[in-house]
């Protein structure tokens, strides 16, 4: 048995069969668990190994990935450094079950989609491609990160009340802008993920995997 990566709670699932070099790094929504998006990660890539944590932080008793200072405002110094310590823990948990730390696709929904947002802006080496369900744009960096050509998946809801369309727009730009290939889908619901989110990103995660080999 490899020994288990430090820090956070976490549930790892090998690919069924070796079938395929791709990990999923599933992060959960506010007051979610490592537990929560398990199904959707079956339903995307069920050819995929999974990593999927828990947030270290809590809010009320809520696990989440970093600390907010109210709602949609957040706490930067504190996003940085659980963005670090996340990093560190994909690196770790990659040499102790052994998976491609080049094949890490993120899969983040709500507050597990603005740490992958931070993790591609602070990080981009680390993971191959993101699928953020309800994003908000993480925080603005000073210096410009290399995204040039990173596959981003990103699903807004027409009437979602705590990702209004502009904050959208704003994530798509700031992504785009540093040169991200970002497929925007617009849902007709809320902040809520539907199955249709599901779908979608399952159909584009497939033609990326198919495209890369992996
Ligand atoms: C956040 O705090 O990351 C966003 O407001 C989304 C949420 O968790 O509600």
């Amino acid at each position: 048995m490899p020994d288990v990566p430090p820090g956070f709670v976490h549930r790892y699932i090998p690919p069924a069969g070796g079938r395929s070099r791709v990990t999923l790094l599933l992060l959960h929504g506010t007051g979610g668990d490592e537990n929560d998006l398990l199904p959707v990660g079956a339903v995307l890539a069920p050819e995929a190994g999974i990593l999927s944590p828990r947030g270290r932080v809590l809010e009320n008793g809520m696990p989440r990935f970093f600390r907010r200072l109210g709602p949609g405002v957040f706490d930067l110094g504190d996003l940085a450094l659980r963005t670090g310590e996340l990093a560190e823990f994909v690196g770790a948990a990659s040499r102790a079950y052994r998976f491609d730390p080049n094949a890490v696709a993120a899969v983040g929904y709500s507050n597990g989609a603005n740490i992958a947002g931070s993790l591609l802006l602070r990080r981009p080496d680390l993971l191959a491609a993101a699928v953020l369900f309800r994003p908000m744009v993480p925080f603005e960096p000073e210096e410009p990160p290399d995204l040039a050509g990173k596959p981003v998946f990103l699903a807004a809801g027409r009437r979602d009340p705590i990702v209004p369309a502009e904050e959208t727009e704003r994530a798509v730009r700031l992504y785009r802008g540093f040169g991200a290939d970002v497929s925007l889908h617009w849902r007709a619901q809320g902040h809520e993920l539907g199955e249709d989110d599901v779908l979608a990103a399952r159909e584009w995660l497939s033609g990326w995997m198919t495209r890369t080999g992996s």
